[in-house]
């Protein structure tokens, strides 16, 4: 494994290498790990050729930022990824979470967010962390709130090929340093 980027309890985080793409293959293979973001499968060429592309060139474009794969510590297995990317507004990152179906229900990518938040505060120096996702994943809105990061609003975004669910909105959730500090975060 290469370097560690942030380890928890049970998780190890590490950036992805080109030589990853059938853990991102199989990961997005999962409709229903899919269902609130394509809707469907990603053909592995689209990972070959521009998913895995785009989060290696991340780690160089934004030090200490990006998207990083999660193994269990215990037996080394791929879990998933966590990711902390840049946004707009200066000092702000956006948390974002994508597990394997049978790492679901352990309370992983609650312990993993718990992290990345506490990285965000420490290590990054950052101000602000965000997350948003579609109304109707609960799920997700679960692990933002576990995380201690707080409803911000519901918005409407415009699709042209719209996902089930996108009648009802988007959410964004936000949890800033002085609140962090403060002790608001578990
Ligand atoms: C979003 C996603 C990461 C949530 O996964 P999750 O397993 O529900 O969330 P957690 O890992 O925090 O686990 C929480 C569950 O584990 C249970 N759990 C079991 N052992 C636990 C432990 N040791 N500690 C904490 N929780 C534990 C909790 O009770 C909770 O169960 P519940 O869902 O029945 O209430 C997952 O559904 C996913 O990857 N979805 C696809 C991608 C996606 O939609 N990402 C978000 C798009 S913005």
């Amino acid at each position: 494994m290469n370097e560690v980027y942030l380890e928890t309890d049970r998780l190890r985080l590490r950036e992805f290498t080109a030589d990853d793409v059938e853990l991102l293959v199989e990961l997005e293979s999962d409709p229903e790990v899919m269902r609130f973001l394509t809707g469907q499968p990603t053909p592995r060429h689209q990972i070959a050729d521009v998913t895995l592309p785009a989060i290696l060139k991340r780690y160089a474009e934004h030090p200490g930022l990006g998207t990083f794969a999660a193994h269990q510590k215990a037996d080394g297995a791929f879990v998933g990824w966590f990711g902390l990317q840049p946004t707009d507004v200066p000092d702000t990152v956006d948390v974002g979470y994508r597990l394997n179906r049978t790492a679901w229900g352990k309370g992983y990518a609650t312990e993993g967010t718990r992290a990345l938040i506490a990285k965000a505060f420490t290590d990054l120096g950052l101000q602000r962390v965000v997350a948003d996702t579609m109304a109707v994943n609960h799920r997700s809105r679960a692990v933002m709130r576990r995380a201690g990061l707080r409803f911000v609003k519901l918005y409407h975004e415009h699709f042209d090929d719209p996902l089930p669910g996108s009648e009802f909105g988007e959410v964004l959730y936000a949890i800033d340093r002085a609140t962090w500090e403060a002790g608001c975060h578990g």
